[in-house]
């Protein structure tokens, strides 16, 4: 157990050359605003939920003990189909997260949630 952790932290420079760049300011949070927006951003989010406009909140808060922040929480909520609330937008269907932007907040989780 505390092997994996260890070595899952490393960081892996040779495969994952491309993601080195991956941030929240230019990748991740552009591209959940269009899914997410409407909830969770600035225009139209309810208190405790504006997470979409603040990367201190969404590295370091969290309201329903999914994860231990709001950015690990986002994939869990995403593949068991209660986000976007309500369900019915599984990654990949027309409008919703497609499965490759999906994998890209994964990728920015695992390179350690850079701003
Ligand atoms: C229709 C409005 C709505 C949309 C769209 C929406 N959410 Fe939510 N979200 C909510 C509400 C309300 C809650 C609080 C209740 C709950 O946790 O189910 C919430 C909670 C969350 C939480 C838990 C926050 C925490 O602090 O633990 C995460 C993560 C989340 N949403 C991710 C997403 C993601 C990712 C998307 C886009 C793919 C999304 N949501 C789209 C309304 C929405």
């Amino acid at each position: 157990m505390w092997l994996w952790l260890a070595c899952a932290a490393e960081p892996n420079t040779s495969d994952t050359a491309p993601e080195a760049t991956i941030s929240w300011a230019a990748d991740v949070q552009p591209m959940l605003s269009n899914y997410c927006g409407g909830c969770h951003g600035d225009s139209g989010c309810t208190t405790g939920l504006c997470w979409l406009d603040s990367y201190d909140t969404v590295v370091g808060e969290t309201n329903g003990g999914c994860a231990s922040s709001v950015a690990e929480c986002i994939p869990i909520r995403i593949e068991d189909g209660t986000m976007p609330q309500g369900g019915g937008c599984p990654p990949g269907e027309p409008g919703c997260i497609e499965p490759f932007e999906l994998d890209q907040v994964k990728r920015w989780i695992d390179a350690g949630m850079p701003r």
